[in-house]
């Protein structure tokens, strides 16, 4: 199997998705004890070298990326964008022919998904989406594996509300219920809604996708209840979100609707007491900071998948 690029989650495939996460799943089991930094048993990735190219801020997807890649016994390299000669002019196309010489896969975080588009079609190497304007296929695929962790089974068939600004975290969700065929009902203020494209494909899959202004409407007997900040990266407009999405906080009385076993997920950064109230995100529901560290598993998963070494 050849190197691919992932750049939204559909282009895993469902097959491609479930390998990813029974992958993920079995290879966090089989290091379990060693500590962060040791590398895997078989070291799959020894010798090749992962760039990560940041153009907005990072914690999450910066530090998994690095640990994932030290996991699997490679390493990585993490550059600042206005550091390239990119900020000087240098194009798109020319900044990923020179790091397909140097570099084994390169992850990208961009303002724009255009330009990630433009990187993966000059680059020669594995190129992967650290999120984009459109979608945080990454993040997913760690709420996916969260997900089947905590409830014990796999995503497929399970019902999950998203609350709040139909983003491109929403957007990811929406490819994934589309993959795995699981209800996904969302409530969202007038004009937030969610790419129309990605719904459309999700749909055609078969997916169930309901969405409504409501967020008891969505969250009424869901497993999953999962939200994400009101002002996203790259946001201009902060003044007029925080107005529109007063009612969609995720409350304590919205968990009690889905139920005692309902989990809440959140990619982070959160900004308690607006899209989330306090007592949600520390309480017993929570599962964000599982979330957070299933990053690495499931980002190793996707770097094989990438490098052509999954199947
Ligand atoms: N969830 C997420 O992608 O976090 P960072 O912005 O910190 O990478
Ligand atoms: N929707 C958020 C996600 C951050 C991880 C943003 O794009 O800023």
């Amino acid at each position: 199997m050849g190197a691919r690029n992932l750049l939204n989650l559909s282009d895993l495939g469902p097959g491609g998705l479930r390998r990813v996460l029974d992958h993920a799943r079995a290879r966090k089991l089989a290091r379990k004890g060693l500590p962060h930094g040791a590398a895997d048993g078989d070291a799959p990735l020894a010798g090749h070298v992962l760039a990560s190219l940041f153009e907005k801020p990072s914690t999450r997807t910066r530090l998994s990326f690095d640990i994932a890649m030290r996991q699997l016994g490679g390493e990585a390299i993490t550059v600042a964008a206005g550091d390239l000669q990119l900020g000087r002019g240098e194009s798109i196309d020319d900044t990923a022919r020179v790091f397909s010489g140097f570099v084994d896969a390169v992850m990208i975080r961009a303002n724009r998904h255009a330009d990630v588009e433009a990187f993966a079609r000059a680059a020669s190497v594995p190129v992967l989406n650290g999120l984009t304007d459109l979608s945080h296929p990454c993040q997913i695929a760690a709420d996916l594996l969260t997900v089947e962790e905590r409830l014990g089974r796999n995503a497929d068939g399970t019902v999950w509300a998203w609350v709040g600004d139909g983003n491109n975290v929403c957007n990811s969700i929406v490819e994934a219920a589309g993959l795995l065929g699981f209800q996904l009902r969302i409530a969202h203020p007038e004009g937030y809604a969610p790419d129309a494209g990605f719904i459309a494909a999700a749909r055609a899959r078969g997916a169930e996708i309901r969405i409504s202004a409501s967020p008891e409407e969505a969250g009424a007997g869901a497993d999953v209840v999962v939200t994400d900040t009101w002002v996203s990266m790259g946001d201009t407009d902060a003044d007029s979100r925080l107005r529109d999405f007063q009612a969609y906080q995720v409350t304590p009385l919205l968990m009690g609707l889905a139920g005692a076993n309902a989990i809440f997920l959140h990619c982070l950064p959160a900004h308690r007491g607006e899209e989330v109230a306090d007592s949600v995100i520390d309480g017993p529901q929570s599962a964000v900071w599982d979330e957070a560290a299933n990053r690495v598993h499931a980002q190793k998963a996707l770097l094989l998948w990438a490098l052509g070494k999954l199947g």
